[in-house]
């Protein structure tokens, strides 16, 4: 929630800050601003506009040159999308500015003290109150707004990365950070500062994570990190493997599309170097349990996690709502392996359930995309899907390798714990390594379901039935759909219907079903299942496959093992999600009201 990027350089800003937002935009899109310091002493240029980056970059046709600058996009939490609540905020000489990403849970207080020492404030946000602290701090250390900053880092509560820019020293940034992404890109005579390397990838791959209450202050040909004492603190550097080019939409329409493509290579890269054993080690017969905390599409990931390691690793897996883990002290301990997964490896919904589990004596092994996060580095150990930059908010090439780090762990436990045996091992590993090519399979058929999805655009509501693994593909086939089309839409256990959601079928109401293969004792109770609601008035699409004559319309997939089934049938799912969006004229990329790095609790 919120991009942040700060340039300074021998270059013009303009345009490293622009386009660093455009690659943060995901992240936050309902006003942006920039500052640029286009005089010595003098007042900061600032520009700040309500609504998507484009109306900012409108606004920015005669913009002065400066050789640094900080930008942010916005995903309002305290007051609304307004041009005055966007970002920067500023001090009352104008020369100070200010952005952030977070929630400072102290502001009432702060701002009703500030306001009491004669500051004046404009917006509704909990970042001004900020803004006005570091200016009364700055004075307080002789204009060391590095010193300011870690000060007033002191006096506030919640989570925050912030970007401060002073007119008086243009070329000099701060930042800080505490619960929320920063990463230092470094290059040569010109240094950044973003929420995400994406932001910089066109400039340098060498990047700097910090680390919690860090405060680091950049200039053209120094970064300098200290902790809040003002100890200097080396950070840990490293090169970013994402090209350049996987950040750009590249011919698609729409980042989700080319995401959606991209699955065959993502699943690909995250298997490699892995089928025989894990790149991370860890000993898996020490614990008796594990947990999966995650949220939203990652959270329907480790539900199939769960179903793969319970039978080839059997381990016994709980799969937890990572918001509400921690409200209800669970009991787990040193026994208990805890498996975070997040593509961002920054949700603090997440993060949070993580403390708790470290708290507690767990051991944390997560699942992440992106290198360098904050849930990365508060693990025991990392399993790094290879997805590649994902920049749709709505997520889809991650899941599928979320699905595969799941297999690859169930793998690697069952190998471990000698549930599997050799034979067994190398039925998945072939399967496995089947996927990417029956991925590309189904990407080359779906087509006509595009078509067939716009036929629906009007209807009230689409239900979505699975069985076993089918079950977390139809829930992650509904949220897609809810995202991205504003539909209401639901997945259910095919055997759940009779005990009550079989009274939303109306006439014409659209079900997606999920046949499981037809070896399985399932097959037959699914094709009940579409009866009860085709009596009733459903139009049936089946996912199967095998030939099935009683859907309305069948979408035919590979044959797979059952357990790896959702990485084929979650496609066509994200295929109508994608169509339905676009038929009924919504933003693909960026859905309202979301944000994909959700930083806040
Ligand atoms: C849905 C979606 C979200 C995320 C969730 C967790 O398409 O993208 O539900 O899966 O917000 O995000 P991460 O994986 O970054 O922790």
């Amino acid at each position: 929630m919120c991009g942040i990027v700060g340039y300074t350089g021998n270059n013009s800003a303009l345009s490293p800050v622009i386009e660093g937002l455009r690659k943060l935009e995901y992240r936050g899109y309902d006003s942006a601003g920039i500052a640029l310091p286009i005089a010595i002493g003098k007042p900061l240029f600032i520009e700040k506009r309500a609504g998507k980056l484009k109306k900012l970059e409108d606004a920015l046709a005669k913009t002065p040159d400066a050789k640094s600058g900080i930008g942010h996009t916005r995903w309002a939490t305290h007051g609304g999308p307004t041009d005055t609540n966007a970002h920067p905020h500023l001090d009352n000489e104008g020369k100070l500015a200010l952005i952030h990403n977070g929630i400072i849970e102290n502001y009432v207080q702060l701002r009703s003290q500030l306001e009491k020492r004669g500051h004046k404030f404009k917006s509704e946000t909990d970042t001004e109150s900020v803004v006005h602290l570091l200016s009364d701090a700055r004075k307080e250390n002789n204009g060391d707004l590095a010193a300011a900053m870690r000060q007033v880092c002191q006096q506030l509560k919640g989570s925050f990365t912030l970007l401060a820019i002073h007119s008086d020293n243009p070329s000099h940034i701060v930042g800080a950070r505490r619960n929320s992404p920063l990463v230092v890109g470094v290059g040569n005579g010109e240094n950044f500062l973003a929420s995400d390397v994406a932001a910089f990838i066109a400039h340098t791959k060498t990047a700097l994570e910090l680390g919690q209450d860090e405060v680091v202050e950049i200039t053209p040909t120094s970064v300098v990190v200290t902790n809040l004492s003002g100890q200097v603190v080396k950070p840990n550097q490293f090169e970013i493997s994402w090209d350049a080019k996987a950040a750009e939409r590249g011919g698609f329409s729409h980042f989700m599309l080319k995401e959606i493509y991209e699955q065959p290579k993502a699943i690909a890269d995250t298997l490699l170097g892995r089928l025989d054993g894990l790149d991370v080690k860890i000993k898996f017969k020490k614990f008796e349990k594990i947990v999966i905390i995650a949220c939203g599409t990652a959270y329907n990931a480790g539900l199939v996690g769960k179903y793969a390691i319970e039978k080839w690793g059997q381990i016994p897996v709980d799969v937890e709502l990572a918001s509400e883990y921690r409200y209800r002290e669970p009991s787990l301990d040193k026994k208990t392996l805890v498996i975070p997964i997040s593509q961002s490896g920054e949700t603090m919904d997440t993060l949070m359930a993580l403390r708790y589990a470290k708290s507690m004596g767990a051991t944390i092994f997560s699942v992440c995309n992106t290198n360098g996060s904050t849930i990365g580095r508060e693990s025991d150990a990392v399993l790094y899907t290879h997805a590649g930059p994902e920049i749709a908010v709505a997520s889809t090439k991650a899941f599928a390798t979320q699905l595969i780090a799941m297999y690859l762990i169930g793998l690697e436990i069952g190998r471990q714990l000698e549930h599997l045996n050799s034979k067994k091992c190398k039925e998945i590993i072939k399967e496995l390594t089947q996927l990417p090519a029956k991925v590309e399979q189904v990407l080359e058929t779906v087509e006509p379901l595009r078509e067939l999805t716009r036929k629906f655009k009007s209807a009230d509501s689409v239900l979505f039935l699975g069985r076993y693994t089918g079950y977390p593909t139809v829930l992650e086939g509904a949220l897609k759909l809810k995202e991205l089309a504003y539909m209401h839409a639901e997945g259910f256990a095919g055997g759940e219907l009779k005990h009550g959601p079989i009274a939303l079928i109306d006439n014409g109401t659209p079900v997606v079903a999920i046949m499981p293969t037809k070896d399985s004792v399932l097959a037959g109770k699914m094709a009940s299942n579409i009866q009860e609601v085709k009596a009733r008035g459903a139009v049936v699409i089946a996912i199967s496959e095998d030939e099935f004559a009683g859907a309305d319309h069948l979408i035919r997939i590979p044959k797979v093992d059952p357990l790896l089934q959702p990485v084929l049938a979650v496609v066509p799912l994200q295929v109508i999600a994608y169509e339905m969006a676009v038929a009924r004229g919504n933003d693909v990329d960026q859905p309202r009201n979301l944000a994909k790095s959700v930083t806040v609790e």
